[in-house]
């Protein structure tokens, strides 16, 4: 606004200066010059007001649509609860608009008369102090409950004295929405990784059954030859006894005794039954080591010999099926250490077990197993490397091998589990396991162990 157009003409220049006595023309000028500052500073503060006036506009605006996007409640009360202002939110769950509701008490917002007492006492009996997380039901236009987790927070003049509260509060109905999703989420996923956990049991069972079968049928093959023979033996010396009972001459039961080869019968009894012992003897063994394997659920404190358990995680998995992989064992024996033979071993069989699967398909396909001893360490140490001639692991997967559930093997072939619970099982044992590629190609995975006392 600019009133410089209707400025007041100087009355020294048009009226009758002359009219009034005794004034001279300069004081005319004086008031005049006067008025024209006092004019000028009147547009000063008039644009200054205007400015401040647009400003103020401004930031009613932005606290307005501030509270118009909160979904969040806001009520802003006097000491005697009368409410001040609400925002829209609260507007819109009460389908009453801020004019019907300022003035009136904010317990009448509250859902029964439970609600209302314990607002009134939060608000009043703790009026000066902030109150949070406290969860009440409103009462919707339509009569239902809106579950609000609320805020209370003292509102102050400018001398410190108190004015009320400012209540703010958070619908918590599509929050306790998304949590029960997100539960029943992560249930579900619970209950998939324990059927895939109970899978890749099943499959390294599988595995062990195959390893389990080959391995027993050498024994009880060579028992069962054994005992064949024993019969077939066992018929002719009965026939031979019963020439003797019989009375025969010297003469016939030489010929029956050469007849029935009863000399060579006698040299092969004690190697047929040594035989049939050592094949018991080996199946009893065999056994053994099943018994510790089904343990694996447990948490054992044993001490074993982990040159053992290797020996035999490689004899399990390479007994399972193709011959023509290699596995190079050079480690020190007996390799002392406790805890679970039965978990250690399922650590050795899928490192052996993932060896022969990434060699597959290679020339003259090799695992070398090492081991190097840490004697000054306290408790010794022994770190267990497992080289193979596969093609390693892709360097974008190196991070990625010990989660669960990564493979990279077909579907049906992996669970992905198999590293990932090693990882556990090591480390439960005090141990560290680690994957890298070697130089001339594979991949090296390196297990760290405690050792009951230095072999
Ligand atoms: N010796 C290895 N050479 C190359 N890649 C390997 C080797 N060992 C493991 N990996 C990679 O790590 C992945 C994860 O191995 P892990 O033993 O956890 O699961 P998996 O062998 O795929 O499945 P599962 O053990 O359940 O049968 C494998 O799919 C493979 O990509
Ligand atoms: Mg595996």
């Amino acid at each position: 606004m600019s009133r410089s157009g209707d400025k007041p003409h100087p009355v020294g220049q048009t009226g009758h200066p002359g009219e009034l006595v005794g004034v001279g023309e300069d004081v005319w000028m004086d008031v005049i010059h006067k008025m024209d500052e006092v004019y000028s500073d009147l547009l000063q503060y008039e644009v200054a007001l205007e400015e401040k006036n647009a400003k103020l506009e401004e930031s009613q605006q932005f606290i307005l649509s501030v509270l118009t996007a909160m979904s969040d409640i806001l009520v802003v009360c006097g000491r005697d609860g009368a409410i001040e202002d609400v925002n829209p939110a609260l507007e819109v769950i009460t389908g009453k608009s801020a004019e019907a509701l300022r003035g009136t008490a904010i317990y009448e917002l509250f859902e029964d008369a439970d609600a209302r007492d314990k607002a009134r006492q939060l608000l009043t009996v703790f009026g000066e102090r902030e109150v949070h997380d406290c969860e009440l039901s409103l009462r919707a236009h339509d009569g239902s409950a809106v579950p609000v987790s609320f805020n209370c927070t003292p509102r102050f003049n400018a001398v410190g004295k108190s004015m009320g509260m400012v209540v703010t509060g958070r619908p918590v109905g599509e929050l306790r929405k998304a949590y029960q999703a997100l539960r029943q989420a992560h249930d579900d996923l619970k209950r998939t990784q324990q059927q895939l956990l109970h899978s890749e049991k099943m499959a390294s069972l599988g595995r062990l059954v195959a390893g389990v079968a080959h391995e027993l049928n050498n024994p009880i093959s060579f028992i069962l030859g054994n005992v064949h023979a024993l019969r077939r033996y066992a018929d002719r010396l009965e026939t031979y006894l019963a020439a003797v009972h019989a009375g025969d001459s010297p003469a016939q039961l030489a010929d029956q005794r050469e007849r029935l080869r009863i000399d060579r019968i006698l040299d092969d009894l004690d190697p047929l039954i040594d035989g049939t012992i050592e094949g018991a003897e080996r199946t009893r063994q065999i056994v053994d080591g099943l018994k510790r394997f089904s343990a694996i659920d447990r948490d054992e404190q044993q001490q074993f010999d982990l040159a053992e358990v290797i020996e035999r995680a490689v004899r399990w998995v390479c007994q399972a099926a193709r011959k023509d992989f290699q596995v190079r064992l050079d480690i020190p024996a007996p390799l002392p250490m406790i805890g679970s033979a039965g978990q250690m071993q399922q650590v050795m069989m899928n490192l052996v077990q993932n060896a022969w699967d990434a060699t597959s398909g290679r020339e003259a396909p090799t695992l070398q197993v090492s081991a190097e001893i840490d004697a000054s360490a306290v408790p010794a140490r022994v770190r267990l490397h497992f080289a193979d001639n596969g093609p390693g692991i892709d360097p974008e997967h190196l991070a990625h091998v010990f989660d669960p559930f990564f493979t990279t093997k077909p579907v049906g072939q992996g669970t992905g589990l198999g590293l990932a619970i090693s990882y556990g099982i090591v480390e439960h044992h005090g141990g560290q396991l680690s994957v890298a590629n070697a130089a001339q190609g594979g991949a090296v995975f390196s297990v760290c162990l405690p050792l009951a006392s230095v072999a």
